[in-house]
Order: structure tokens, then C-alpha cells, then sequence
């Protein structure tokens, strides 16, 4: 007659510690592999992060000019007027996008002009959350019917002008 089972040798492989290692062992492999194909060739170099970052982000090229100094040299009938208003505080750029060429370039390089009346309400819009102590507020949908608002009032000064925009 045959013995039990237990009279057997059990072979290697068939061992629970040995596939336990070989688990851990292919788990460690596949890690230790994917972090060499997914981390980035740079990270580490300098810190805890990816050093080309800095290059990529020098690389990128300006848009905007240096504030509203570098407009008002060459604009002086706006300058006359944009100064004493309370536009003042504005970049040209807020409302003209970035122009960094244009001052260059000026005839083929144009600023945008954006006037809608959703423009001036992206800041003048009445909203819960913004204080009108700081910025003055109209409701969009009822604040002088439908006109655009500089019928009324002249961008670079917008205190109200009766009759339109200068
Ligand atoms: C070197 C002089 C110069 C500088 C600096 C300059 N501009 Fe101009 N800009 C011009 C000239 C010239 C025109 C064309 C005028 C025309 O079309 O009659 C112009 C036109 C414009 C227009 C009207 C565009 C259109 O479609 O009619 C805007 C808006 C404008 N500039 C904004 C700016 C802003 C914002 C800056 C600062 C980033 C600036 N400019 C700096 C010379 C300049
Ligand atoms: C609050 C937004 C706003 C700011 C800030 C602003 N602009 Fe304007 N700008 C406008 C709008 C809107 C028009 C078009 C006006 C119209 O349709 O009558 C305009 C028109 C212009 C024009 C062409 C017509 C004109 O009036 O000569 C020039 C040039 C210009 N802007 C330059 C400038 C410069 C330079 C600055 C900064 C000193 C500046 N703008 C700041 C909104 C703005
Ligand atoms: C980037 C935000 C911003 C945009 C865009 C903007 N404004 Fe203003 N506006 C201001 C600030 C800041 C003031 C000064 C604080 C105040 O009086 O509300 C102001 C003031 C005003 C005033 C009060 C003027 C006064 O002297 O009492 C009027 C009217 C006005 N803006 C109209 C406009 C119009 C029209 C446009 C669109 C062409 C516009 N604003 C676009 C920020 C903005
Ligand atoms: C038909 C002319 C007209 C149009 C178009 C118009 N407004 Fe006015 N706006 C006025 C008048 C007049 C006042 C002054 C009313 C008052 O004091 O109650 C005024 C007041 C304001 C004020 C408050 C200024 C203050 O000192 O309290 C703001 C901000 C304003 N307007 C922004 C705008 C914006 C943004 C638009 C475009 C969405 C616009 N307006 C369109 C005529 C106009």
C-alpha cells in the first residue's frame, strides 16, 4: 500500500514561503522597472522635481509689455485722458490682451479691442460675492438697455459722458 501524502517531498516550487518570494520578487521587478520608464530623466537633479522644468518655462515666449508706461509713449491722446480717470489703475493690456509685439510692430501687430457689454461686466457685473466698496456695480441685464457701454462712457475715462464716448 501507499503512504499518505505527507511521506512525499514536496518540490520547491510547490512551496508556500518560495511562491510567496517569487510574488514579491516579479512585484519588485515590474516597480523597480516602471519607475525607471515613467520617471523623468531630470527628476532629482536639483530637487525633488523635474529640473527641465525650469528650461521649458524660460523658454516660453512673453505676451505682455512692460504695464502701461510702454503703450502711453507712443498713445498720447489716450494718455491725456486714461491718466486723470479711474481707469487709471488698469493695464492697457487688461482690456487690450497681450501685445508685447505690437509696440514693434504696430501696424501689423494690433492689439485686440473687446467691447461688449459682458467685457466691462466681467469686473462691473453685480455679483454676492464682490464688494461694491471697491468696484462699482450695475446688473448687466437691466443697466441702460442694450447699448454697448461705451455709447456712454469713454473706456479710458468712464466717468459718464452725456452724449457718448470722446
Ligand atoms: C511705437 C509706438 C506704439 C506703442 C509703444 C504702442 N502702440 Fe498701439 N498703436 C500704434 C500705432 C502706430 C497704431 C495704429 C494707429 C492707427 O491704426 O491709426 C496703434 C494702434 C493701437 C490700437 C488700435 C488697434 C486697432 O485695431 O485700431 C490699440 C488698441 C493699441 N494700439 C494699444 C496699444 C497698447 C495696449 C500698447 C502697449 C502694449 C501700445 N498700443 C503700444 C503705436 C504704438
Ligand atoms: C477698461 C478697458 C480698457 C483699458 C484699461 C484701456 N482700453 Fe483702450 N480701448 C478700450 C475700448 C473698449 C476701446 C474701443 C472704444 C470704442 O469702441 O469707442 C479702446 C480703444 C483704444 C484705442 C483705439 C481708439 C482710440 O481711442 O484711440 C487705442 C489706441 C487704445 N484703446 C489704447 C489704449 C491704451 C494705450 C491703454 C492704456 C493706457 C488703454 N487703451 C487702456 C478699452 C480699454
Ligand atoms: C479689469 C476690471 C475692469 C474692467 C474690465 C472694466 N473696469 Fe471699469 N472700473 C474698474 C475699476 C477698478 C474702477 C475704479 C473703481 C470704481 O470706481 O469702481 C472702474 C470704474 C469704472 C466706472 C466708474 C467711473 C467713475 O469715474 O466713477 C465706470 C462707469 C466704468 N468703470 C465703466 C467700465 C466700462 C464701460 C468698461 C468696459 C469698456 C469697464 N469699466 C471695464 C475695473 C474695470
Ligand atoms: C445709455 C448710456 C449708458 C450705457 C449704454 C451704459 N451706461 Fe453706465 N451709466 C450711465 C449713466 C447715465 C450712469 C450714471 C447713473 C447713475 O449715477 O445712477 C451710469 C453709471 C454707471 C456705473 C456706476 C458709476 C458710478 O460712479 O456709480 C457703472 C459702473 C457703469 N455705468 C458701467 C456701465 C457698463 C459696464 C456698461 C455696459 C454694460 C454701461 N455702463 C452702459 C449710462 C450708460
Amino acid at each position: 500500500m501507499k503512504n499518505s501524502d505527507s511521506d512525499q517531498k514536496v518540490k520547491l516550487t510547490d512551496q508556500p514561503l518560495f511562491r510567496i518570494g517569487m510574488i514579491i520578487a516579479i512585484v519588485l521587478v515590474l516597480f523597480i522597472g516602471l519607475q525607471q520608464w515613467f520617471i523623468p530623466k531630470s527628476f532629482g537633479k536639483t530637487g525633488h522635481y523635474r529640473s527641465d522644468n525650469i528650461q521649458e518655462w524660460t523658454e516660453h515666449e512673453l505676451q505682455y509689455a512692460a504695464g502701461s508706461d510702454a503703450c502711453l509713449t507712443c498713445h498720447s491722446n489716450v494718455k491725456n485722458i486714461f491718466l486723470s480717470g479711474s481707469h487709471e489703475q488698469l493695464n492697457c493690456e487688461t482690456c487690450h490682451g497681450p501685445a508685447v509685439k505690437h509696440p514693434n510692430n504696430p501696424m501689423d501687430s494690433k492689439p485686440s479691442i473687446e467691447s461688449s457689454r459682458e467685457f466691462c461686466g466681467s469686473c462691473h457685473q453685480t455679483l454676492t460675492g464682490r464688494p461694491d466698496t471697491v468696484i462699482t456695480q450695475i446688473d448687466l441685464g437691466t443697466h441702460m438697455g442694450f447699448a454697448n457701454c461705451s455709447d456712454c462712457h469713454q473706456p479710458h475715462n468712464p466717468g459718464f459722458k452725456f452724449g457718448g464716448a470722446d
